[in-house]
C-alpha cells in the first residue's frame, strides 16, 4: 500500500476564527473516521492511511477498494477526515461536554467534536499537571491533537457568578432566581457560606435569602447571603396563634411572630399576646417573620343620639351611620356634666364618646 503524506492545505487559515473552524472540523473528521474507516484501517492514531488526502480517499472509493464504494460521504466530509488523518497538529478551544473513558467531546462555537487521548496525552488543569481522568464536563479546554488523538490539553475551571433570591433548597442543591432565569447548583463541604456577613453553613440558608456567589463546574465555592428586610404597615385584621395578618395599602400581608419579635404597644415594651385586631402597626419582617412590631391603638371620636342600649353595648346614630361600642368598668361616664353610670343612659339622650378597639373610654351624655 502506498502512503503519500501530503500536507493538508487549510485554505481558510487566515485568522483565529478560521483556524478554530478548521480545528473543529478536524475533530469532526475524527468522528467521521471512527464511524466509517476504523473497521478496515485501524484506529485514527494508528491508521494505515494517515496523511492521506480527500482526493486519494475519493479515488479509493471510486476504485471500490475493499468495498469502499459503499461509503456515501461528501467531499466536505472526506476533507474533514483528511484533516483528522494529517500529521499537522490541530487546535480546538471550547468547553468539555463529556469525558467518556478518555474520549473527550468538546463543544466549540456551537459544534461538537470528539478527540481520543492516550498515555502520552499531557494534561494541565488550572496550570497544574493532571491526568485525563481529572478532566470534567464544564471545564474550558484548549486541545492540541494530531490525527484525532490529543497530545496536549490545557484545561481551566470557569468561575461563574450567580446572584438572586433563593427559590428552592433541595438537600445540597440550591436554586436561585437570577435576572436571566433560574439557576441550580450544588453545595459541598468546601462551599464557603456567609449569612448577614458572618461565617455560616449551607444548612443555615433559607428560601427568600438573597445570594451572590461563585460556582465552579456546577458546585458553589462561595455563597454570600443576606436577608431582605421588608417594611409592613397597616391595621391588624386577623391574629391566628403566632400568625398576624394586616391590611397593607397593597393588600393583606401575613407573617409569623416568635419569641424574638420585639413588640411595642403605644410606645411601651409589650408582647405579641397583647396585640389585638384593630390595632395599627408598623414593623419589619425577615423571611416572613416579624422582627419588630410597633402597635398603636386607634382612638375614635363618635357622637350622636342613642339608638339602642343592649346590656353593656350602646349603638348611636352618627352622621356616617350607626356605631356600636361597649362600656366597661373603666369607661368614664358623665350625664349633663355630672358623673353617671351606664344605668343612667337612656334612648332619648345624645352622647359623644371616645372609643379604642370598640370600647368607650369616655362617654359624655346630654338629655
Ligand atoms: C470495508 C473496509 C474499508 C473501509 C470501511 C474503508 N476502506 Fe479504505 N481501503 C480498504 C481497502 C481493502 C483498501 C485497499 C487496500 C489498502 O490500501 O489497504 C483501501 C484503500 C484506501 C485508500 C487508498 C490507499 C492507497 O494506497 O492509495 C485510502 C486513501 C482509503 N482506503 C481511505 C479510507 C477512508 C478515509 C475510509 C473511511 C472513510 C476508508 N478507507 C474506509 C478498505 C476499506
Amino acid at each position: 500500500m502506498k502512503l503519500t503524506v501530503v500536507p493538508v492545505v487549510l485554505s481558510i487559515v487566515c485568522g483565529l476564527v478560521g483556524l478554530n473552524r478548521a480545528s473543529a472540523q478536524a475533530l469532526e473528521g475524527a468522528t467521521l473516521y471512527n464511524n466509517n474507516c476504523t473497521s478496515c484501517h485501524s484506529y485514527l492514531a494508528t491508521s494505515n492511511v494517515r496523511g492521506t488526502t480527500a482526493a486519494q480517499t475519493r479515488a479509493a472509493i471510486n476504485a471500490n477498494f475493499g468495498n469502499m464504494g459503499q461509503l456515501l460521504l461528501s467531499d466536505a466530509q472526506l476533507q474533514a477526515i483528511a484533516e483528522a488523518l494529517s500529521n499537522t497538529p490541530v487546535h480546538v478551544t471550547g468547553q468539555l461536554v463529556s469525558n467518556n473513558g478518555g474520549i473527550l467531546t468538546i463543544s466549540s462555537a456551537g459544534t461538537q467534536s470528539s478527540v481520543a487521548t492516550n498515555a502520552n496525552t499531557t494534561v494541565t488543569i488550572t496550570g497544574i499537571a493532571a491526568t485525563v481522568a481529572g478532566l470534567k464536563a464544564g471545564m474550558a479546554v484548549h486541545v492540541t491533537s494530531v490525527g484525532g488523538t490529543a497530545t496536549a490539553i490545557v484545561a481551566t475551571i470557569p468561575i461563574l457568578h450567580v446572584a438572586g433570591p433563593i427559590t428552592a433548597i433541595n438537600g445540597v442543591q440550591i436554586t436561585l432566581q437570577q435576572t436571566t432565569g433560574p439557576t441550580t447548583f450544588l453545595t459541598d463541604a468546601n462551599t464557603k457560606v456567609t449569612v448577614k456577613a458572618k461565617a455560616s453553613i449551607v444548612a443555615a440558608l433559607k428560601i427568600g435569602m438573597h445570594v451572590t456567589g461563585t460556582t465552579e463546574l456546577g458546585t458553589a465555592t462561595l455563597i454570600t447571603a443576606t436577608v431582605p428586610i421588608m417594611h409592613v404597615a397597616g391595621p391588624i385584621t386577623a391574629i391566628n396563634g403566632a400568625q398576624i395578618t394586616i391590611q397593607a395599602t397593597t393588600g393583606p400581608v401575613s407573617f409569623a411572630t416568635d419569641s424574638n419579635t420585639k413588640v411595642t404597644l403605644t410606645a411601651k415594651a409589650s408582647t405579641v399576646a397583647a396585640l389585638k385586631v384593630g390595632m395599627h402597626m408598623t414593623g419589619t419582617t425577615e423571611l416572613g417573620k416579624a422582627t419588630l412590631i410597633a402597635a398603636t391603638v386607634p382612638i375614635m371620636h363618635v357622637s350622636g343620639p342613642i339608638m339602642a342600649i343592649t346590656g353593656s353595648q350602646i349603638t348611636i346614630q352618627t352622621t356616617t351611620g350607626p356605631v356600636t361600642f361597649l362600656i366597661d368598668a373603666n369607661t368614664k361616664i358623665t350625664l349633663n356634666a355630672k358623673a353617671a353610670t351606664l344605668a343612667d343612659l337612656k334612648d332619648s339622650q345624645t352622647l359623644a364618646a371616645v372609643t379604642a378597639l370598640g370600647t368607650a373610654t369616655t362617654v359624655t351624655a346630654k338629655g
